[in-house]
Parts: C-alpha cells; structure tokens; sequence
C-alpha cells in the first residue's frame, strides 16, 4: 500500500504547475526565463502576480493533498510517504524528464499538512527572510534548514529525518543559487 501511495503522490507532486500556469496565462517556456525554475519565484519574474501566486498555490497544494489524501485513506505513516513522495515529484517529475523545481513551495505544502505548526513556522521563516533580504532562495534555505531540526529538537525522529532529506535535496538544488549568494550576485525577489 506504502508503494501505490508513494507512486500516485509522486505523480501528483511531479504536475508542474509553473510551466502550465505560465503558458497558460501567454507567458512563454519558465525555463527559457529569469533562473529559468519553474517555481513561484521565476513566474515573478514574468512580473504576472496572478500567475506567481497560482504557481505557489498550486505547488504547495499538491504537496498538502497528497499528505491529507493518503493520511485519509491510509494512515499517517503513508501521510509522510506521500509528502516526501510529491516533493520528489516536484523536484524530479517525470513529465519533465526529471528535470524539475528546487522544492520550496512543495516542502511548505507538505509541512504545512503533516505538522501544522512545523509548516506555520516554515512560512513565518521565509516571510521574515525574505522581508529583510529580499532574496527568495536566502529565504528559503533558512526555512528549510530551520524546521527539521526544530522537529528533532522536539523529538520528532521520524518526521526530522523525513524533513531533513527534502531539506539535503533543497540544498542540493539550489546548488547555483548557494554559489551567486556567495558571490553577492542573487537576484532580489522580482528582479531578472
Ligand atoms: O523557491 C525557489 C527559490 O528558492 C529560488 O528560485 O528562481 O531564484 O532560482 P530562483
């Protein structure tokens, strides 16, 4: 039961909804734009808000349907399957050849449905971060680095480690964004 849930998330969570919301709206190919990542952050750079917003909407969502839907159905370890199943999807899809998104508005998604005040405080972080650096990735690596370690904090194992292998793939993923931080060359949220 744990490998059907782990497959249907994941190809629920592998639904790029930047590319379809994107081209939908007459915004062209995400990838040929901005960091060329087909989350939230570079459909802001097409300057639609609408479309920004949907994206986030839609990339987050999938992660708490999956989570909420297989808690339903199946229980709350399958719950934990299937978020960490859609981030994968999301990061991974094979609709796009593997080559997906770095996983932020997914692993709030998920967070959000499988502990909500983990979730909660994941958003509060990122809003913080965001509001005083502008930079979405700083945000988002501060966000994602934070929450694993508050759930092994409060003794969380199972979910902590669930939560710090999406952290280690976020990292992973924002490998370019880490190196431009670095360099003090990172765009500010909605500049190209
Ligand atoms: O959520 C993705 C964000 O952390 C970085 O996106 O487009 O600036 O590489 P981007």
């Amino acid at each position: 039961m744990l490998i059907v849930t782990a497959l249907l998330a994941y190809l629920l969570g592998s639904i790029p909804f930047g590319i379809l919301i994107a081209r939908i709206m007459g915004l062209g190919d995400l990838r040929q734009i901005g960091s060329g990542n087909i989350g939230a952050t570079n459909v802001l750079r097409t300057g639609n808000k609408l479309a920004a917003a949907l994206t986030l909407i839609g990339d987050a969502g999938k992660g708490a349907v999956a989570v909420l839907i297989a808690r339903a159905l199946v229980g709350e370890d399958a719950a934990l399957v299937a978020g960490v199943a859609a981030f994968v999807g999301h990061c991974y899809p094979i609709y796009l050849r593997f080559k997906g998104g770095k996983g932020v508005a997914t692993f709030i998604g998920t967070v959000l449905a499988l502990h909500w005040p983990y979730g909660l405080l994941a958003v509060a972080t990122w809003i913080a971060m965001a509001g005083v650096f502008r930079i979405s990735s700083l945000a988002a690596l501060t966000a994602s680095a934070l929450i694993p370690l508050i759930a092994l904090l409060f003794g969380n194992i199972k979910l902590a480690v669930a939560l710090g292998l999406m952290t280690a793939v976020i990292y992973h993923r924002h490998a370019a964004n880490i190196t431009r931080l670095r360099a003090g060359t990172e765009p500010k949220i909605g500049k190209k």
